[in-house]
């Protein structure tokens, strides 16, 4: 029997999200697969600096999610595992893209489990054209005029535009100017 036949599993896929990816997408698409429920938990952290706030962050998920009722977003402050201990999840969801993900996340679900060996950490890949898409390089690459329409759900852009306005350079090629 798979995880999935226990009615009602539910898995928590957390992360900073600013913004969510396409990748992001792919994972939860995967843990859909496996798991009834997947609840993105978003980590409110005072020491960064966001381009989102926690807020715009929910309801950028929520947009992107309205139509499906299996994929929930939270936030959360503290430890991971009591986190999940609270909301009734033994599954954390991770994304690994490259190896070079791998030390950290290695890292963080055995101090997870240490912590609460009850929660299991569960690693998934996402498609290879994800492979280097990231919040960070998704900011970057908008901010300096750079197509993301591809990297990112139509939500994201259009907040990306908000923010930041319609960059100068957006679309611009030697040839256009
Ligand atoms: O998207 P990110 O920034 O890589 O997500 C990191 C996150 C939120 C999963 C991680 O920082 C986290 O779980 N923080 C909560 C605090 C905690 O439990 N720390 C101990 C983990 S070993």
């Amino acid at each position: 029997m798979t995880n999935k036949g226990r009615k009602g599993s539910l898995a928590v896929f957390p992360g900073s999200f600013d913004p969510i990816t396409n990748g992001h997408l792919d994972i939860v698409d995967r843990g859909l697969g496996i798991f009834d429920r997947v609840r993105m938990a978003i980590l409110m952290n005072p020491e960064k600096q966001p381009l989102f706030s926690v807020e715009e962050r929910v309801a950028i998920i929520r947009e992107a999610y309205r139509a499906d009722p299996r994929v929930e977003v939270d936030t959360f402050s503290g430890l991971l595992v009591d986190y999940a201990e609270r909301v009734g999840a033994s599954v954390i969801i991770r994304g690994i893209r490259a190896i070079s993900d791998f030390e950290y996340e290695f890292q963080m679900a055995l101090m997870n489990r240490r912590l609460n060996p009850q929660i299991e950490t569960v690693f998934m890949m996402p498609a290879e054209s994800y492979s280097y898409v990231s919040s960070r390089l998704v900011k970057e690459v908008f901010q300096l005029g750079g197509r993301v329409s591809d990297l990112v759900p139509p939500v994201v852009e259009k907040r990306l535009r908000e923010k930041y306005g319609t960059p100068l350079a957006a679309g611009r090629t030697r040839r256009s100017r």
